[in-house]
């Protein structure tokens, strides 16, 4: 029986992870699947309630991965479980190609009415974040008839082909993989603690806007051939990037004067996960595309692209979709999931959640030094690890020990970054306040551990 109570009971370490039988996992893992599908941790989980994780050695983690982000209200709540089991047994497939169904429709309407921007808006639901960014890479084709799109460097906007050619990053994304597609070309990001150009915000002027149109749109593509420009509003993989106040501003200027259309991928940052609906909101930009996934539908697979009426309604009829979009067990959990977010203030309870972390990471930050810097908005929280504050090389072997010692104590951690340097934070944002100061104290005892 799974009850809150004994779930709730953690972190609990009966055997020093990876158990007897996660071990055995592995070594099947390891004999029939291929190693280019990574694994953080080398556990196999057996249930899961709320934040807490327990695998099937009977460890119990507290878990501040959400599975990257994706089950922000917690593991299996019962009443997104419920609607699915009651979608289950009315219908499970028909595909939104061969008849319709409400919850699809639904569904887009409310997409279209908690996205920012007050203009009207159409929706197309999809599989995974990958396969929106593909679907919005088409639609912004199709209407600019520009072929041409902008992407930044350490972004990362899925495996596909596209999706693969817009992400900034090549190991271990791209190794193997060439050639890419045409028509892509990479700006350097607004990442401050490792400037590109080595300035200094705000006296930079952000240069790395200018760049965009004084250099990569004389030097490598004019603008009348690019459509769209790409970006995370926080970058993710990259390791939790957060840009400066004016730059959303400044790059959605750019893109207006040049009549290329600004596509804000909000995989990994929508739905509560930075203290606001949708990450952009923080900047008080409006795009003209928005691909969204992961949190959306509380672990069942489904994404969806959502943008300006005029760049959907005349799309070439049949040239967008798929088997599985917008599934109807996907669709009620997120239905459910959004009814939730307002019902339950969660957006304002993760921007609190996000203050709790904001300080305790501060604290951290000054009592270890190979914490060199902290960032992110709301609960989207990470820390990038460096074996020298001055010249900010990346603690990579260290970031690798600190998840190795959460996981043996019981505490469930990502990394990320272009150096693999960062360890990053992604609690569900409904966790009690107790496992959170848990989670919190076992992240600072690691970081202490592995700094002595
Ligand atoms: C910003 C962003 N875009 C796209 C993706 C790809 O999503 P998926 O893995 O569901 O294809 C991710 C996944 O981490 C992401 O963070």
């Amino acid at each position: 029986m799974m009850g809150v109570e004994t779930m709730s009971e953690a972190p609990k370490i009966v055997t020093l992870p990876p158990g007897p039988k996660s071990r055995r996992l592995l070594e099947e893992r390891e004999r029939y699947v291929p190693p280019g599908v990574y694994l953080i941790a080398p556990i196999a989980l057996e249930r899961a309630e709320g934040a807490v994780v327990e695998d099937v050695d009977g460890n119990r983690y507290i878990d501040f991965t959400s599975g990257i982000g994706v089950t922000s209200l917690g593991h299996t709540r019962r009443e997104i479980v419920e609607v699915i089991k009651e979608q289950a047994e009315r219908l499970i497939h028909t595909c939104i190609h061969v008849t319709n169904y409400r919850p699809y429709l639904d569904l887009a309407k409310e997409l279209t009415e908690i996205t920012p921007g007050r203009f009207p808006k159409r929706a197309i639901l999809l599989n995974s974040g990958a396969e929106a960014v593909e679907n919005a890479v088409k639609i912004v084709r199709q209407y600019s008839k520009r072929p041409g799109i902008i992407s930044f460097e350490n972004s990362f906007h899925g495996r596909t082909y596209m999706a693969l050619t817009l992400t900034g990053k090549w190991d271990p994304y791209k190794v193997g993989f060439a050639p890419f597609v045409p028509g892509v070309y990479m700006a350097p990001y607004a990442y401050c603690y490792r400037c590109p150009f080595h300035l200094n915000y705000p006296d930079c002027g952000l240069a790395c806007v200018e760049y965009i149109e004084k250099s990569l749109l004389k030097t490598q593509v004019p603008p009348q051939e690019v459509g769209g420009l790409i970006a995370e509003p926080i970058q993710g993989e990259g390791g939790f990037i957060a840009p400066p106040p004016d730059y959303f501003k400044a790059l959605k200027a750019l893109c207006d004067d040049h009549g290329i259309l600004l596509i804000i991928d909000e995989v990994q940052t929508g739905f509560g996960r930075t203290g606001r609906w949708f990450a952009i909101e923080h900047w008080g930009v409006e795009p003209d595309v928005m691909t969204m996934g992961k949190a959306i539908a509380a672990g069942l697979p489904l994404s969806a692209v959502v943008a300006r009426d005029e760049l959907m309604r005349d799309v070439y009829p049949g040239s967008l979709g798929g088997t599985y979009g917008g599934n109807p067990l996907a669709c009620v959990a997120a239905l459910k999931v959004i009814e939730i977010i307002k019902r339950d203030g969660i957006v304002e309870r993760a921007a609190r959640l996000g203050e709790k972390i904001s300080k305790r990471l501060g604290e951290m930050g000054e009592r270890y030094e190979i914490i060199g810097d902290i960032r992110g908005k709301g609960p989207m929280m990470a820390m990038e690890l460096v074996k020298d504050r001055g010249t900010k090389e990346p603690a990579v072997e260290e970031t690798k020990e600190v998840l190795k010692t959460a996981l043996n104590r019981g505490l469930l951690l990502l990394k990320a970054g272009l150096y693999g340097n960062v360890v990053r934070l992604h609690p569900p944002l409904t966790i009690e306040d107790e496992l959170l100061e848990k989670g919190l104290d076992l992240l600072e005892e690691t970081i202490r551990s592995v700094s002595q």
